[in-house]
């Protein structure tokens, strides 16, 4: 990430900790405003402080549960009461579970299928015209290198990267040529 970013902003889901909080970091250390999106509202809370502090951007934390099925719809919502328009957006927030997928706990793998893909293209659907529209951001998509083969004991995690992967990288073509990079 080397680009000025000023006048923009990323929308960062998993930023309350590791990679999301690092990407949102970077975002804001270039001058872009951030929505810091995730369940932990205290460490949303902190990090948004900070940022705003540290950087002189808007700092919008939005606690949001992704394993709800209407999570892009309540934070289309939570953007549009804010007047916010997002130009970038990092896809992160994800979890992975081990073991043998027989005796994997159901309902935990259909959160993580939520999360890890549902939620991450309905998301994408919200804001990508927004972002095509305005030329002049960034799409991220946090895969794995799970994502390059199966992964046995981890075989939903490593499809759900699978999916990530291929699904960023088809967007990329897709909206090439559209005015943005
Ligand atoms: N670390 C690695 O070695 C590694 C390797 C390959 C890929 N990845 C991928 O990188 C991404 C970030 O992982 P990380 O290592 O930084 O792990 P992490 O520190 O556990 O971060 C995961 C983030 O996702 C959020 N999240 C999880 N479930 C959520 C839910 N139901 N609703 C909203 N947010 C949720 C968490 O926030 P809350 O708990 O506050 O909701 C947290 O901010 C993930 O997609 C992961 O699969 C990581």
């Amino acid at each position: 990430m080397t680009r000025d970013y000023r006048g923009t902003t990323a929308l960062i889901t998993g930023a309350s900790s590791g990679l999301g909080a690092e990407y949102a970091t970077q975002f804001a250390a270039r001058g872009a405003d951030v929505v810091l999106v995730a369940r932990r509202e205290d460490r949303l809370r902190e990090l948004a402080d900070r940022l705003a502090r540290d950087h002189g951007v808007r700092a919008t934390p939005i606690a949001l549960d992704l394993t709800r099925p209407d999570a892009a719809v309540v934070l289309r919502r939570e953007l549009d009461e804010r007047g916010i328009r997002v130009q970038s957006l990092v896809n992160n927030a994800g979890f992975g579970m081990k073991g043998s997928f027989a005796q994997a706990d159901a309902a935990r793998i259909g959160e993580m299928v939520q999360v890890n893909v549902s939620a991450l293209v309905a998301i994408t659907r919200e804001v990508l015209p927004e972002m095509v529209a305005d030329g002049r951001g960034a799409l991220i998509g946090v895969a794995s290198t799970g994502a390059y083969q199966p992964c046995p004991n981890m075989a939903v995690y490593g499809a759900t990267k699978a999916f990530v992967l291929s699904f960023t990288e088809a967007l990329a073509y897709e909206t090439r040529g559209w005015g943005w990079v």
